[in-house]
């Protein structure tokens, strides 16, 4: 029997190798990989199992040589059957291996906050709350009676005026409702179902039909404050409202009254606050008129009481530097980001 050459042998050998390393090489997935494994790698009837066997056919003298060559040229297609493996495999994990990088920076985790309106309202009370002042609600749709009437703002008063007043298409009786033009209708509804001695504050909304400006809007915001005790004067409502003006802008912050005039308060005064050198107008105060302590039933000469009403935009303002209450309602994140 002939033998095969060694030459024949290493030929078929290299070939074979030549195969499966581009086989191995061009496999992009799973299942090409295993295909080009059984083909050149399978233990029955793989390419490279039929060579061993013809390793048999050579002259005893060329089997150490051939034994070596066909002992390279499978580890050659073992290491590049693997390096195939690693590529295959990490090819497919590679998404889910960039979506858990713990190295890359992260989106930034922006967490929403407060309307400076809203955290203005909250401070507002939590200060007056210290002062003993109760925080209390009342409705924005409002009847005659508690937005004018008890307030001594008859019928014939130019307040009641259909062009400064938001009146709804619902009466009650012969009164239509109306969007309420101020917080004082608080002071009404509190009186009317509690017993002296009251300290309360409200925080709402309140509607007047003004054209909007830096300094008006038609829906704004008030604190009112009502206080009623016997032997109540001017100087405690100055000092109440200069111990919260104070608390809340921050520094000692003075308070000038100014002679005014509101139908339910006698005497009115206009409250200003200095801060930052500067006098601005917040509101409105005084000592509760006779007549609204009788409307509700209380004794004008066993009590007293002062009320006062401030614009809760305006202290906003100053407090943060906003010069114009727009602003705070057209709801600009790049605006409201900054408080
Ligand atoms: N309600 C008044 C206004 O809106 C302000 C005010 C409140 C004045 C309480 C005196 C007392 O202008």
């Amino acid at each position: 029997m002939t033998s095969v050459p060694l030459d024949t042998f290493r030929a078929e050998l290299e070939r074979l190798r030549g195969d499966a390393e581009s086989a191995l090489t061009a496999a992009t997935d799973a299942a090409a990989l295993e295909a080009a494994r059984i083909e050149f790698l399978g233990a029955k009837s793989g390419r490279l199992k039929s060579v061993q066997k013809s390793l048999g056919g050579l002259a005893p003298a060329d089997k150490p040589d051939g034994g070596r060559h066909f002992n390279d040229a499978k580890n050659a297609i073992t290491a590049c059957f693997e390096v195939a493996q690693t590529r295959i495999a990490t090819a497919a994990t590679g998404r889910a291996t960039t979506a858990i990088d713990v190295t890359l920076p992260t989106e930034p985790i922006r967490l929403g906050h407060l309307h400076p309106i809203t955290r203005t309202i909250r401070r507002v009370q939590e200060i007056m709350g210290r002062l003993g002042f109760e925080s209390v609600d009342g409705p924005e749709v409002e009847d005659q009676w508690h937005n004018f009437e008890a307030l001594a703002i008859p019928a014939e008063h130019p307040a009641r005026d259909p062009l400064d007043n938001f009146y709804l298409a619902v009466a009650q009786g012969n009164d239509p409702l109306l969007l309420r033009s101020q917080t004082s209708t608080v002071q009404i509804r509190v009186m009317e179902n509690r017993e002296p001695p009251l300290r309360i504050v409200s925080l709402g909304r309140v509607y007047r039909p003004d054209t909007a400006d830096a300094t008006h809007y038609p829906m704004f915001h008030q604190v009112e404050g009502l206080l009623v005790e016997p032997g109540t004067t001017m100087a405690h409502l100055k000092s109440v409202l200069r111990m919260f003006a104070s608390s809340f802008l921050g520094g000692d912050v003075k308070v000038r009254f100014r002679p005014s005039f509101f139908p339910f308060t006698e005497p009115s005064v206009e409250v200003d606050m200095e801060w930052g050198g500067r006098w601005v107008e917040m509101g409105g105060a005084g000592m509760v008129d006779p007549a609204v302590l009788e409307a509700v039933g209380y004794d004008p000469d066993a009590v007293s009481g002062f009320a006062f009403g401030l614009g809760v935009e305006r202290i906003a303002a100053r407090r943060y530097g906003v010069d114009d209450i727009r602003d705070f309602y057209r709801n600009d994140a790049r605006f409201l980001r900054q408080f």
